[in-house]
């Protein structure tokens, strides 16, 4: 923990090769764009955003402290403020993942902007991209809890004290459940989104939001687009976009007429593949910023620069991986006329979780208890479908189902062990058998065990028909059980000596186990451990050289119950 990382040295982030300073506040904002391919004729720009070190820097700040944050921003000395960037939270307003080590979450997040703000005594405006809301829910599950998600993780970037916040495409395709869960309610952040059309249906949303950066005389002005590629992902009829360019031309006018001083650009396009946040910077050398989305987890250390040989400025484009793991720190220091800028990434790692001492009157853990139990007395678990499950879908076995006999239904653990006594023991004897019991003392937050995506990989069959529903109707199918794998089981357990229905209990890794081919079963089990061992709640769950994951968690974590030889 602590340990300096090389990818995270802080960046002093390279000088531009030539830089023309002129004086402040005399933007000329004359941007003509030719269609799609944004190019820029662009003359007269006023601030020069030159990015070298600032003279702060030679004098070593003697108030650097020796915590963290010390070691993360060597040599920063006092910027005139820092603007915290994070992006792309997906609904992960906790650490994801129920394996350590874990990295992200708003708790430490929290944490680690209380720190800027009094160990370092930075003025800091926090400002986020977008796509706070959950995309998808884990374990296939039907997104049920995006909405109620969204509108926590909005009550805590406002508990941070969060300037703005950009609309990306999951809020997009939501607006109007947007503005009844949360902007109906508060103002405070500000809710960006620029090149909307028809806003004037959603008078929630803000195109620019500026502010004077409190304790400086600094204007930050802050807008946020939609690029046209998520714009063509986003389905709904009622949600329209005007062109990006014009857009932020007007945009850079409103800003210019209100004195800002730096522009913030949030834009919903990739700084990867097609490129288009690319382009953008290209086009709008007046945004010396732009926060953009990525694909990738882990993002770079480093922002991309784009140069504009003619004016001599050079504007930046960022990016901050997914899930709100990482932030990003950018010092702003005024040299005469111009800016100089620093840059850190952090990853939010457990160096920022609060002490156990302090975690109950932590602002964003105490959010998080209002959270769960809201799911709690909402009962958020009725509101989970019950699908069929694949042996539930399937044609009945002929002699055995009948049409009306009713679909195999979960019948619970118990009753599997009278017939399976080794198997039972195995089970019992493993983590799997005390997952509900992990959720009930879950703490900070508590009540764990009324959440469906916590319950749906620590229960059986929760979202399929007679899976688990709550404890109380459903008490014989709390924890990981026999039929978490091998599914519902009544009609197997009611006619054992049935070919077919014994058959179809190992259906997940049937056609490989008929193969004959170790690896091929193996591969084939695998695949479906990993449907509840996934990459969020398993970290560990990888393949490293000359180790084999599954090996090691299925016969070395003692859940192979393959009956023992004598028994045979
Ligand atoms: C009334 C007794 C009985 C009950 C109850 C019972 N089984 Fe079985 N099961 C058998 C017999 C007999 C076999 C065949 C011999 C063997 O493989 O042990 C079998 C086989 C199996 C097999 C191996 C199938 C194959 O072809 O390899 C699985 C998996 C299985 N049972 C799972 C379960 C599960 C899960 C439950 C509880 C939902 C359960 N059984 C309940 C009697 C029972
Ligand atoms: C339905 C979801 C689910 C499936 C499927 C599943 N697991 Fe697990 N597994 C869990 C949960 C939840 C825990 C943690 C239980 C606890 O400690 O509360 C766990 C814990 C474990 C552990 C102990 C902790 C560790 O990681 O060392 C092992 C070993 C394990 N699982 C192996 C497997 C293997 C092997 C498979 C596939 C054959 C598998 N699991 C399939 C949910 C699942
Ligand atoms: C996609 C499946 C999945 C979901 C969803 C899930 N878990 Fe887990 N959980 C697991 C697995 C698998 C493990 C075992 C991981 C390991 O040991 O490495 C586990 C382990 C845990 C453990 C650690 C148990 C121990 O002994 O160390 C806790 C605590 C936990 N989960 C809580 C939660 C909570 C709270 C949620 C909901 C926010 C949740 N889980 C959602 C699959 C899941
Ligand atoms: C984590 C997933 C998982 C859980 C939980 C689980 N099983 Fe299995 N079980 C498997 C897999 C995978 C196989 C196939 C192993 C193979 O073919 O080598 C299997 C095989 C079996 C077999 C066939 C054994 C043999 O010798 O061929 C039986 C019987 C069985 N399980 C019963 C049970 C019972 C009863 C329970 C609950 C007490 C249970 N299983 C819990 C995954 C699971």
């Amino acid at each position: 923990m602590n340990r300096p990382n090389d990818e995270l040295n802080p960046t002093s982030i390279p000088a531009s090769a030539s830089s023309a300073p002129q004086a402040r506040r005399s933007w000329a904002f004359q941007l003509a764009a030719l269609g799609l391919t944004l190019v820029s004729a662009l003359t007269g720009l006023g601030l020069a955003y030159l990015l070298k070190s600032p003279a702060s820097q030679a004098k070593k700040a003697e108030d650097e402290g020796n915590g963290i944050l010390a070691r993360l921003f060597p040599n920063w000395g006092k910027p005139d403020f820092v603007v915290l960037l994070s992006a792309q939270q997906d609904g992960y307003m906790l650490p994801c993942g129920c394996s350590r080590p874990q990295v992200g979450g708003l708790e430490r997040r929290y944490n680690f902007l209380q720190q800027l703000k009094t160990e370092k005594g930075w003025p800091v405006v926090a400002v986020d991209l977008g796509d706070v809301m959950q995309k998808r829910a884990p374990a296939n599950l039907p997104n049920v809890q995006g909405l109620i998600k969204y509108r926590y993780s909005m009550m805590a970037l406002k508990e941070m004290g969060y300037w703005a916040v950009g609309i990306g495409e999951t809020e997009a395709g939501a607006l109007a459940r947007i503005e009844g869960e949360w902007a109906a309610n508060s103002s405070q952040p500000a809710v960006l989104l620029a090149n909307l059309k028809n806003a004037e249906n959603f008078p929630f949303l803000q195109a620019t939001q500026t502010q004077t950066v409190p304790g400086t005389n600094l204007k930050v002005g802050v807008t946020n687009l939609i690029g046209p590629t998520v714009a063509g992902h986003i389905k709904d009829p009622a949600v329209k976009f005007t062109s990006s360019v014009d857009c932020l031309n007007e945009q850079l006018k409103k800003m210019r007429a209100e004195n800002v001083d730096l522009p913030l650009l949030l834009y919903h396009g990739l700084a990867t593949g097609r490129q288009e946040a690319i382009r953008c910077a290209q086009a709008f050398p007046d945004f010396p910023i732009i926060l953009a989305l990525t694909e990738e987890d882990e993002p770079p250390a480093h922002p991309i620069s784009v140069d504009h040989p003619q004016s001599g400025t050079r504007n930046y484009v960022f990016r901050l991986g997914q899930k709100g793991k990482y932030v990003g720190v950018l010092g702003v220091y005024r040299n005469g006329p111009n800016f100089n800028f620093k840059y850190q990434l952090v990853k939010m790692g457990e160096e920022y979780e609060t002490p156990l001492d302090q975690k109950a009157n932590q602002p964003i853990v105490r959010l998080y208890e209002d959270y769960t139990r809201e799911l709690k007395n909402k009962n958020y678990l009725k509101e989970y479908n019950q699908a069929m499950h694949v042996l539930q879908a399937m044609n009945p076995v002929p002699g055995l189902r009948n049409p009306g006999d009713g679909m195999p239904h979960y019948i619970g653990t118990e009753a599997c062990k009278k017939c399976h006594e080794f198997a039972y023991e195995v089970w019992k004897a493993s983590k799997h058998s005390h997952a509900y019991q992990t959720l009930v003392e879950a703490k900070y937050p508590s009540l764990r065990q009324y959440d469906g995506e916590c319950i749906v990989c620590h229960t059986v069959g929760f979202g399929y028909r007679t899976g688990f529903a709550n404890d109380k109707d459903t008490p014989k199918l709390k924890d990981v059980g026999c039929e978490s794998c091998h599914g519902p089981g009544s009609l197997h357990a009611k006619n054992p000596e049935n070919q077919e229905w014994r058959e179809r209990m190992n259906l997940p890794w049937l056609a490989a186990r008929k193969s004959g081919n170790e690896q091929a079963k193996n591969a084939a089990i695998e695949k479906f451990c990993v449907g509840c061992h996934d990459i969020d709640n398993d970290v560990n769950w990888v393949h490293k050289q000359g180790k084999d994951p599954f090996l090691e968690k299925w016969i070395k974590g003692k859940i192979i119950h393959n009956n023992p030889p004598d028994k045979e």
